[in-house]
């Protein structure tokens, strides 16, 4: 069928705000709401109950969603996820876990890196589980279980609802993998199945401050560098707001570990700089701020994520703020997504760039 942009100006900004939907289509396959309770499959699930460990592998966006997923994996399901590019590991000759699986994250299910690593781990015998947006693409087939996401057909280069999509499978994943390893008690996973079923509305909510962050796009244009800064699960979440900058605008970007700050970026801040802090209010959100004390000091020019809480702590530490709904540990990471999104349209659009198919890159990589 012929998809159509419809009343949108590109895929991309018609993408973002397919999100509800697609998010409310990848999560309700895999729960059970009589019961309230949540399942991945029982091939995955046997897999993650007697794993000692397990590897990610993924390019591009869909590596940070397998980053993301990393947090959620340790904090809930206790399982040690160790992360890494496709084109990295398959070279490597990397030592896979005894029992545990091989987690492939993959829009297209073509990407060659992804799928060479993806092989490399069936030969050597370790169950590969992928997360995949096409169930007939040869990831899928290879693979031995599959978790699909149901974004739908995505044509817009630069990924937008496949990441969301991506993060909410990963979080029923490792919810499941929690409940299996014996980690998930009766309360909290109906307390999780709660939050992830309040996704679609809440990044309905999200939505809704596009014009704030059209506004502060303006002031980006100009800009030759963006700083992304975040911590713990916010992380890769800076990884990906820059990754989103550089595809579709062509500004220099780079996202850090908040922490790491003072080991290097530092030195970029000058006046001006705009900083991209992803830090909703969780148990670390002090120490960003410090960081962004740090860098303000210096002349760094804030756009604070975050939520109510945060937004009151940083006070007038920040220079813009977008507000995101309240949401827990699962859901915040994918709601911080939609400003990170609309702040790169934006910009590119601004800049008159070629949205939907940025200079040199292509949607899928099939060759190496
Ligand atoms: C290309 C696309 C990215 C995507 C990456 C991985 O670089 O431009 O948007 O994240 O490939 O693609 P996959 O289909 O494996 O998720």
């Amino acid at each position: 069928a012929l998809i159509e942009r419809g009343e949108y100006d590109h895929f991309m900004l018609k993408e973002i705000h397919e999100q509800p939907e697609s998010l409310a289509r990848s999560i309700l396959p895999y729960i059970d709401q009589a019961t309230q309770t949540i399942q991945a499959g029982d091939t995955a699930s046997d897999i993650f109950a007697g794993a000692d460990r397990a590897v990610a592998i993924a390019c591009g966006t869909a590596y940070y969603a397998a980053h993301t997923a990393k947090y959620w994996f340790e904090q809930i399901a206790k399982l040690a996820v160790e992360t890494d590019i496709a084109s990295e590991f398959r070279y490597r000759k990397p030592v896979l876990p005894v029992t545990g699986p091989a987690l492939f994250v993959s829009q297209s299910g073509e990407t060659a890196d992804t799928l060479a690593a993806l092989r490399y781990c069936r030969e050597n015998k370790s169950p590969a589980i992928a997360v995949v947006n096409v169930p007939e693409s040869s990831i899928a087939r290879e693979a031995k279980a599959i978790v699909p996401t149901h974004a739908g057909p995505e044509i817009g280069v630069a990924s937008t609802k496949a990441f969301t999509a991506q993060l909410a499978v990963l979080a029923v994943l490792a919810l499941s993998a929690a409940k299996a390893r014996g980690h998930l008690k009766a309360g909290d996973e109906a307390k999780y199945v709660k939050s992830l079923l309040s996704l679609p509305r809440k990044v309905s909510e999200a939505l809704e401050v596009q014009p704030e962050i059209k506004a502060i796009a303006q002031t980006l244009t100009k800009a030759k560098d963006v700083l992304f800064l975040g911590r713990g699960r916010y992380f890769p979440l800076a990884l990906e707001g820059a990754l989103k900058l550089k595809e579709v605008s062509y500004i220099h970007a780079e996202g850090y570990a908040a922490g790491e700050l003072k080991h290097g970026p530092i030195a970029l801040i000058e006046q001006d700089l705009p900083i991209v802090v992803v830090a909703p209010y969780d148990d670390l959100f002090e120490k960003t701020l410090s960081n962004v004390e740090e860098v303000r000091a210096r002349g760094g020019r804030i756009i604070l994520i975050s939520d109510d809480k945060g937004i009151k702590l940083a006070g007038n530490r920040a220079d813009h703020v977008i507000r995101l709904p309240d949401a827990d540990e699962i859901a915040m990471p994918i709601l911080t997504a939609i400003p990170l999104q609309l702040l790169a349209y934006f910009v590119a659009v601004a800049k008159g760039t070629d949205v939907d198919q940025p200079r040199n890159l292509a949607k899928s990589v099939t060759v190496e």
